[in-house]
């Protein structure tokens, strides 16, 4: 048991998202309406879960916020980077995503709420024409401009504590080399303009320099590579990435483990989108799409480890497809095909057709991303955060550790964590009684 010692969350907590485009404007828009009394933070788990504590004879679930001390929805201050000038309420009304009605209630505020200029470079992100760029060539310059854009959003609105959560586009493959490797090449290649750093490593790099805790909800490497990890341990930071988990991801998260756990073998998993919104734009170039493959591929191996489990996985064959369809909007509907084989080798299949909202999915989390994240900071925690596994398409582990992918074992650590953090005894579910004598 160990009671952390955390500082409370007095003030104002400044969050700020590199990307204001449909996710980030529907979780502006979202928390402004809360805060009004005219919407509820369905899907949140900070704001509408409960946890258990103690004996289940004990009785004692409190809500999550009122178990840890995180900062409150009225504390929040909205900032954001976009390569488009538009306010948030702009960006909102042009994301389709949410009721021009809802949007008009909270216009006031979005209005106020104007993106910075961006730290942008087409060549990462192909689709995208932006002209709210900073005129910085040298990437080091790039972040340290990035740098007094936080100190000044801090100092201008009175902010105590700042996170950051990427909400902007996937950029193109890039796969981790000899640059990322340490802090010091990875400065020395932000003056030298190496090629292996995306905008969203300069973001995060800038972020976790000053201590500002960093999550990454799209599937760049951004704050994934050891450099990031190793500065983020010498700056008291508290990181968590890749890829929000939303949509078909969650879906297969959580049908996987319920397959596995009877034992039921799967010979294919066939899952296709489609989407009409600008990430799935930026998604129907390959580069792009390929940095959102790998994140999504990489789920099924880990909940059903073939290896431990040969007969029933090894020759699962895994396929996901995301096609751009204007129509749709955000609108995504995701089919999935699952061939399956129970008793004997007798085949049976799975179809799964959502019709989701993907920023809907996806604002509830960056939420709790910032929130626990500025919990951990609080608490003294730094490095990467595995407990925010919970909210990820791709975790982020230390070296040599596989991720964790099983939906439900990701929320036991995260509960865990939180218990854990208040001193509270870690729950196993394990009956005792069952051992006691009468
Ligand atoms: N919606 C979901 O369910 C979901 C799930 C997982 C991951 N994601 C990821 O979250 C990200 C945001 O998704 P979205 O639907 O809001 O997309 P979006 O296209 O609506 O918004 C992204 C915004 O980022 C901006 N941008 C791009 N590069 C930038 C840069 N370097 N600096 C500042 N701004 C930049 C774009 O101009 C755009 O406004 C994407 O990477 C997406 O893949 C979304």
């Amino acid at each position: 048991m160990s009671n952390m010692q955390i500082e409370q969350a007095n003030g104002k907590l400044g969050i700020l998202t590199p990307g204001m485009g449909a996710v980030a404007t529907t979780f502006m828009a979202g928390v402004l309406a809360v805060r009004k009394g005219i919407s509820s933070p369905i899907g949140s788990l900070t704001q509408m879960g409960t946890i258990r504590l103690g004996k289940r004879t004990e009785n004692r679930s409190p809500l999550v916020k009122d178990f840890v001390p995180l900062a409150g929805l009225n504390d929040i201050v909205f900032g954001g980077w976009d390569v488009f000038p538009d306010n948030a309420y702009e960006a909102a009304m042009h994301a389709q995503v949410l009721d021009k009605d809802l949007l008009n209630e909270i216009k006031d505020d979005l209005e106020k709420i104007s993106p910075m200029k961006a730290v942008f470079d087409k060549n990462y992100v192909k689709r995208l024409n932006g002209t709210h760029i900073k005129s910085e060539v040298n990437k080091m310059e790039l972040a340290e401009a990035v740098m007094r854009d936080i100190e000044a959003f801090q100092t201008s609105n009175g902010c105590d504590r700042v996170v950051m959560v990427w909400c902007g586009s996937t950029e193109i493959y890039i796969e981790e080399s000899e640059v990322h490797s340490t802090i010091e090449k990875l400065e020395e290649g932000l003056r030298n303009n190496h090629e292996d750093i995306a905008p969203s490593m300069i973001y995060a790099y800038a972020a976790i320099k000053m201590g500002v805790p960093y999550a990454n909800g799209a599937p760049n490497l951004s704050c994934d590579v050891p450099a990031l990890v190793e500065l983020s341990k010498q700056t008291g930071t508290p990181i968590a990435g890749k890829d929000f988990k939303t949509g078909q991801t969650l879906m297969k998260t959580i049908l996987a483990p319920g397959l596995k756990a009877r034992s039921l073998g799967i010979s294919g998993w066939f899952s296709t989108n489609i989407l009409g919104n600008r990430d799935g734009e930026v998604l129907d170039d390959p580069d792009n799409f390929k940095t959102k493959e790998v994140s999504k591929l990489g789920v099924l191996e880990h909940i059903l480890q073939p290896d431990k489990n040969p007969e029933l996985y090894k020759d699962l064959y895994h396929k996901v497809r995301i096609n751009y369809y204007p129509p749709r909007g955000d609108n995504k509907e995701g089919w999935d095909n699952i061939d399956i084989f129970g008793w004997l080798g007798y085949p049976m299949q799975i179809k799964v057709d959502f019709l989701c909202k993907d920023s809907i999915l996806a604002a509830p989390l960056v939420l709790d991303l910032a929130l626990f994240l500025d919990l951990g900071k609080r608490a003294g925690m730094k490095g990467i955060q595995e407990w925010l596994s919970f909210y990820l398409k791709s975790p982020q582990t230390l070296p040599g550790l596989p991720p964790q992918h099983d939906i439900f074992i990701q929320l036991k650590k995260l509960e865990n964590t939180l218990r854990h953090m208040m001193g509270e005894d870690l729950i196993t579910d394990l009956g005792l009684d069952y051992y006691e004598e009468d």
